[in-house]
């Protein structure tokens, strides 16, 4: 205490980063610096109070859009799959796609939603109520379809065994289907417009892009050759 001060040398050191400290608390405690971002990088607005984009909207990049899974499939983030509201600070309360579908079977195809749903749905994964009331039994239905008009491609195969575990017939019969092989005259064209097929894959289901999904029958196998 040579030097006049009531505070020891070491004292005056400790002082300091107390100091520094409680400066680092009272930024923490009161927001300082602090930018309202909800999980996706979004910015509260000012004025509005509605979340703006940090950054101007910019097109998809797959290392910043995209979560890969840790199965190594790519999933499309939340805020970029087009159909979640990305202004609400909310949405990133919800469970991405990559944490949650990427533990469902599927391929590495970034085709649809990348879950293979028959699959996942007979291995298992996932138990969708098959009935509302108990005691009714839904109905079942075992048959394929060769569809055969495929041009060059792949002759069709419907499954009614897939998809009776998801729909019931009414979904489908009379309309768009007579319970008729070979009634429809179906092309592409239609199914993209969402008619036939395209009611439901597309939006519910698979989408028209997965073609050999559908054109799954080489048209040398099962015929005379
Ligand atoms: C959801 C199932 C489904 C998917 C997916 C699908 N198709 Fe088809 N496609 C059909 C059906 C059903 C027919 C009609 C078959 C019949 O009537 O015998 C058809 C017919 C066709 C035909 C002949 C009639 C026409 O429109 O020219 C071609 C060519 C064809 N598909 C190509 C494709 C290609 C290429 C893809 C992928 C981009 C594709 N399909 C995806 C179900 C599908
Ligand atoms: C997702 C749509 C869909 C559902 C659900 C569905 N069907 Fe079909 N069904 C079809 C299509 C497509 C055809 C063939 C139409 C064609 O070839 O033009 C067909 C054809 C049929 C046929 C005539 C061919 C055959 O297999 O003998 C019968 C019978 C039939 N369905 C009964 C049923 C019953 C019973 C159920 C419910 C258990 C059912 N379907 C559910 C789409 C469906
Ligand atoms: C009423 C809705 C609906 C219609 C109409 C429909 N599908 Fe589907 N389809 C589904 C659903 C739901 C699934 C199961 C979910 C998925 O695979 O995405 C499915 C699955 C499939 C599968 C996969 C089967 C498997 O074992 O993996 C094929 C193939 C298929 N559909 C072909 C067709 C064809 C061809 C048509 C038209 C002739 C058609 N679907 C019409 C709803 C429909």
């Amino acid at each position: 205490m040579a030097d006049g001060s009531p505070w020891p040398a070491r004292w005056r050191r400790w002082k300091l980063r107390f100091a520094l400290l409680a400066i680092a608390l009272a930024m923490v405690v009161t927001g300082w610096g602090h930018v309202d971002l909800n999980a996706q990088g979004y910015r509260r607005g000012d004025v509005s109070g509605e979340m703006v984009p940090f950054a101007p909207a910019r097109p998809l990049k797959p290392k910043r859009d995209l979560i890969r899974g840790k199965d190594g499939r790519f999933w499309r983030r939340l805020v970029n799959d087009g159909l979640h509201d990305k202004y609400n600070p909310d949405v990133g309360k919800l469970r991405e796609p990559a944490q949650t579908l990427s533990k469902l079977p599927g391929k590495r195809d970034e085709i649809g939603n990348n879950v293979d749903w028959v699959a996942a749905l007979r291995r298992g994964y996932i138990m969708p109520k098959d009935r509302l009331k108990p005691g009714d039994k839904p109905e079942t239905r075992s048959t394929d379809i060769i569809m055969p008009r495929t041009a060059a491609m792949p002759m069709v195969r419907f499954p009614h065994g897939a998809h009776s575990e998801w729909l019931d017939c009414s979904n489908c019969h009379d309309q768009p289907f007579k319970k008729e092989a070979g009634a429809h005259r179906i092309n592409m064209e239609d199914i993209l417009a969402g008619e036939f097929c395209g009611r439901c894959h597309g939006s519910v289901a698979f989408p028209a892009t997965d073609c050999l999904r559908c054109h799954s029958v080489e048209r040398n196998v099962g015929t005379a050759n």
